[in-house]
């Protein structure tokens, strides 16, 4: 996996998040600009004191997911809000309409102070087309902060909540992306560089990366199955073989100084509170989709 990954950056269509939009290519640097927007405001909403009392029990990922949006795009005008609703993952359809529609209904958001820099981004677009790809970018940069940082945080409550005290929540969520990595596969199309690697790799062979394999293979960790957060007092996430949550060295993710904190303060609340998974449930779901998490986790007070 190792030669693999370091042979070659991965391409447009590879990579993750900013694939091309509606045809169009991202550039390093937009993608690099609207990362950096992001950070800002994840940065920002982080900064804000917390108002009142946050009850965080309820069905996860979904609750830990609408706390965040409305933490990080809560002063975003509904239009583009409306974009990290879970039902429209449903299908790609679905979004499309929503994304279309939005771009051409009358009333689009002007720029203003108060929005996020994502939304700004977003409001400064003009004419449909613009519009349309705006909203677009604004789906794809908020999702990974929103959808992916739910589910890390769900996957972990599922394999060791509740946590002994003194656990840092940094070795928890390393723990975790290493049992139930949200990004578990790796996909790299076909290339000269991969049979030269491995002589069982043909010239048209595409080639899929398996964290969630790598993740928990006996020669390469102690005990692989069991949910140990202490083995990350002595390893380094950012230099560990195998260990590719955020892939690799080459191109590690550029998001993943944003989910950190985020997933920590999620952490932080389900801990001050003393939140437990419900005793009654012994069974959920992990369905194999392209982002692996445990769904319909119900989190309780303890009676
Ligand atoms: C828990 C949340 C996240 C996980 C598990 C995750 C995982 C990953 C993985 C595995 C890769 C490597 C893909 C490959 O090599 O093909 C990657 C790359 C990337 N991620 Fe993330 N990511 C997360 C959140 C984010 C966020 C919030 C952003 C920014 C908005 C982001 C932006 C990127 C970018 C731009 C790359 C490509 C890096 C490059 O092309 O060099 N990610 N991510």
């Amino acid at each position: 996996m190792d030669r693999v990954l370091a042979a070659r950056r991965a391409t447009e269509t590879e990579r993750p998040t900013f694939k091309p939009l509606h045809g169009r290519s991202i550039t390093k640097a937009e993608a690099s600009s609207v990362t950096r927007t992001v950070g800002n405001d994840v940065r920002e909403a982080l900064r804000r004191p917390r108002q009142g009392t946050v009850d965080l029990s309820g069905s996860w990922p979904l609750t830990g997911h609408l706390f965040l949006r409305d933490l990080i795009l809560g002063r975003d005008p509904r239009r583009l809000r409306v974009l990290m609703s879970r039902t429209l993952e449903l299908t790609p359809k679905l979004t499309w309409s929503v994304i279309a529609a939005g771009a051409a209904l009358p009333g689009w958001p002007r720029p203003a102070e108060h929005l996020t820099g994502l939304g700004n981004r977003a409001a400064a677009a003009k004419g449909y087309q613009e519009r349309r790809y705006a909203m677009g970018i604004y789906r794809r940069a908020a999702a990974p902060v929103c959808f992916t940082v739910s589910t890390l945080v769900a996957n972990a409550l599922w394999l060791g909540a509740p946590f002994a005290d003194g656990v840092p929540n940094r070795h928890i969520i390393h723990e975790s992306l290493r049992l139930l990595p949200p990004s578990w596969n790796i996909l790299r199309n076909a290339s000269p560089e991969y049979p030269v690697i491995d002589a069982r790799i043909g010239a048209k062979d595409d080639v899929l990366l398996l964290p969630l394999l790598s993740h928990r293979d006996p020669a390469l960790w102690d005990d692989p199955d069991s949910f140990r957060p202490e083995r990350w007092d002595h390893l380094d996430p950012e230099a560990t073989p195998g260990y590719l949550p955020f892939g690799h060295s080459s191109e590690r993710c550029w998001g993943r100084h944003m989910v950190m904190p985020l997933a920590e303060l999620l952490l932080d609340l389900i801990r001050e509170c003393g939140l437990v998974v419900d005793p009654h449930q012994r069974v959920a779901k992990v369905p194999l989709l392209g982002l692996l998490g445990v769904d319909g986790i119900r989190l309780t007070r303890p009676s």
